[in-house]
């Protein structure tokens, strides 16, 4: 049996944000380079894009490349990157076959000219697709993010635009990169690592955490399936009672 059979459609997860960890463990335990488990781990992507798009969930978010990841050795970066656009080119078709959106976030005018044109032209190909939002996390820092929008949010001020007072909430919210986009209801971080690692900080704030063992390059449907039926099973009470839910 599938776990799938036990997921309940009405409560599904509208918007899941996945941290992919573990690439270069699964490689080095088998006494491969990091980067043979960073090309393992297309097949998770796929598989949990493919069982998103199945299930009907509206976005997922994949943190693929923090700001600190630029830090690695150089021949990862690059194997990184050229990974980056072998796949947006391998898999642009696919996702128009299946109706979904490519979206990215993060300091995007940092990568290579090579992975941007590439990543350009894929997000204008999908632009009009109504199905699942796929969001890749790209040089990505949630902190980073945060000032970028106070810097913004200072300049509608300086410009007259909005009032001190008047900032809210929602106006954070419309700063940041993910403006649009509802708030993860399910974070999913494999490896057995317990961080958020600079990961949607302001966004997660009441998101549902799921931490599993299992290394990224292994993860599959039925670990996503397994995933959304724990989340289904938590009692989400945003501060309130349980009473007060009911
Ligand atoms: C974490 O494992 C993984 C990454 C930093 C990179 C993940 C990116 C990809 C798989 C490319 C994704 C491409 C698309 C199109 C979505 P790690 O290297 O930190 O593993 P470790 O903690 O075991 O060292």
């Amino acid at each position: 049996m599938s776990l799938k059979d036990v997921i309940i459609k009405e409560r599904l997860p509208r918007h899941i944000a996945v941290i992919m960890d573990g690439n270069g463990r699964w490689a080095k335990k088998q006494g491969n380079a990091r980067i043979f488990g960073h090309k393992n781990a297309m097949k998770a992507v796929r598989d949990v894009c493919e069982a998103c798009a199945e299930l009907g969930v509206d976005y997922l978010t994949l943190y693929a490349f923090s700001t600190e990841n630029w830090n690695r050795p150089k021949m990862e970066v690059m194997g990184l990157m050229d990974l980056l656009v072998s796949a947006i080119n391998t898999e642009t078709d696919t996702l128009i076959k299946n109706n979904i959106r490519l979206n990215a976030i993060g300091r995007l005018t940092d990568l290579p000219e090579k992975v941007l044109v590439n990543l350009k032209d894929a997000i204008d190909r999908t632009k009009d697709n109504t199905g699942l939002t796929l969001t890749l996390a790209l040089s990505y820092s949630s902190k980073v993010e945060l000032v970028e929008a106070v810097q913004s949010v200072a300049r509608d001020i300086e410009a007259g635009k909005i009032s001190a007072d008047s900032i809210d909430a929602s106006v954070i919210s419309d700063h940041l990169y993910t403006r649009g986009m509802p708030d993860p209801d399910l974070l999913i971080r494999t490896s057995g690592e317990f961080r958020i690692s600079n990961f949607m900080l302001w966004q997660l704030a009441y998101s549902e955490l799921y931490f599993t063992p299992i290394l990224w390059p292994d993860f599959d449907k039925e670990e996503l399936y397994k995933a959304i039926v724990d989340y289904q099973q938590r009692e989400r009470r945003f501060g309130m009672t349980s009473e007060q839910i009911g």
